[in-house]
Order: C-alpha cells, then sequence, then structure tokens
C-alpha cells in the first residue's frame, strides 16, 4: 500500500501541504483528493479537511467527504455531484473508494445520515448494504402556534 493510501484526516491534510500533494492527491483506488479549507461561522477559525474529488475535463463534478468524531465514530459524509453527471455510478465509485480504506484501516463501523425524501441516497446506501438503526424527527413550530 502506498503511503498516501494509509493518510486519513489531519495527517493526511500535513502530508498534503508538506509534499505539495505529492504525498495525498491520489489517495486509495486512485481516488483524487482535495484539500477545502472553510472558515468557522462563530469561530472565524479555518478549518481544512481532505475530501475526494471527480473531475470532467478542468471541472470537478463530485465531492465525497470523510469524518471521524472525537469519540472515534468514523462517518461517511456529505457526497454530492453536479447534476449532469448524475445517475453515471460517481457517487457509488467515491463511496466505494471510501468504505475500501476504512475497511483496509482496521474501521469496524461506519455511519451515515440522510433524510426521507432523498430517494437516490437512501438507494444508494442500501445497495452499499447499510441498515436503518437510528431515526431522528425533526418537529418545528412557530412560537405563536404553541399553547405555552
Ligand atoms: C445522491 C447523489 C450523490 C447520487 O449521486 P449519483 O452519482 O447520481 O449516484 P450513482 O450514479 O452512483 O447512483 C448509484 C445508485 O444509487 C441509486 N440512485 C442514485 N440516484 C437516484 C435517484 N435520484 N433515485 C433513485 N435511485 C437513485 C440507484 O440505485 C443508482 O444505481 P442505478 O443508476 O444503477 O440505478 C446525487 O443525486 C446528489 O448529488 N444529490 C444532491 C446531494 C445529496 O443529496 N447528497 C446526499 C446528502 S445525504
Amino acid at each position: 500500500m502506498s503511503e498516501a493510501a494509509s493518510l486519513y484526516g489531519q495527517e493526511h491534510v500535513q502530508r498534503y501541504r508538506e509534499t505539495n500533494g505529492a504525498v495525498g492527491h491520489i489517495w486509495r483506488n486512485g481516488a483524487k483528493v482535495l484539500l477545502l479549507t472553510t472558515m468557522g461561522r462563530k469561530t472565524g477559525k479555518p478549518t481544512t479537511t481532505p475530501l475526494i474529488y471527480e473531475q470532467a475535463g478542468d471541472d470537478v463534478v463530485a465531492l465525497s467527504g470523510m469524518c471521524r468524531a472525537p469519540d472515534g465514530a468514523v462517518e461517511d459524509g456529505l457526497t454530492v455531484v453536479r447534476r449532469d453527471w448524475r445517475r453515471r455510478g460517481v457517487a457509488e465509485a467515491l463511496k466505494r473508494a471510501k468504505l475500501a480504506w476504512a475497511t483496509a484501516n482496521g474501521v469496524d463501523r461506519i455511519t451515515t445520515w440522510t433524510q426521507r425524501g432523498n430517494d437516490g441516497m437512501r438507494a444508494l446506501n442500501e445497495r452499499l448494504g447499510y441498515e436503518y438503526r437510528s431515526v431522528s424527527i425533526t418537529v418545528r413550530a412557530s412560537l405563536e402556534q404553541l399553547r405555552l
């Protein structure tokens, strides 16, 4: 396995920066990785995360992330595919790359989230073998409607 294939999270960000991407741009199974830096809305602090991406020509057509919570739980994070590239197996390929990495790196449980109405992601998660565990229900009302 190449050095890059075992990198994850902040370790991945550090090696990528040290080598200007020579180690870390090409990850597992040939998946390409970019570093995304976002600014915290409240903290104003930058956070950099490695994200898998796929290109068509010069355009980025898909992104897919994976993260580890402070308690060690690994999450198969948000995957987004540009509309004109959907239903060509791009999301499935990106998610399979993440799951292959997790398996090879001793992760024994992985969680992902989606919502009712997102039939595409639900179908894909089911195809990949995810099983439903916790269901969260969000209710919302304006304060005027509530009997206080
Ligand atoms: C969900 C999303 C990432 C799927 O990307 P994609 O590249 O089109 O997915 P794939 O081509 O890999 O699809 C693999 C399988 O998933 C299922 N699937 C994907 N989109 C579907 C849809 N709109 N309706 C039903 N099933 C769908 C199918 O089983 C599909 O296999 P098939 O094409 O052989 O039938 C894409 O629609 C997207 O970017 N949506 C907006 C962002 C989003 O909702 N992300 C997830 C948040 S939880």
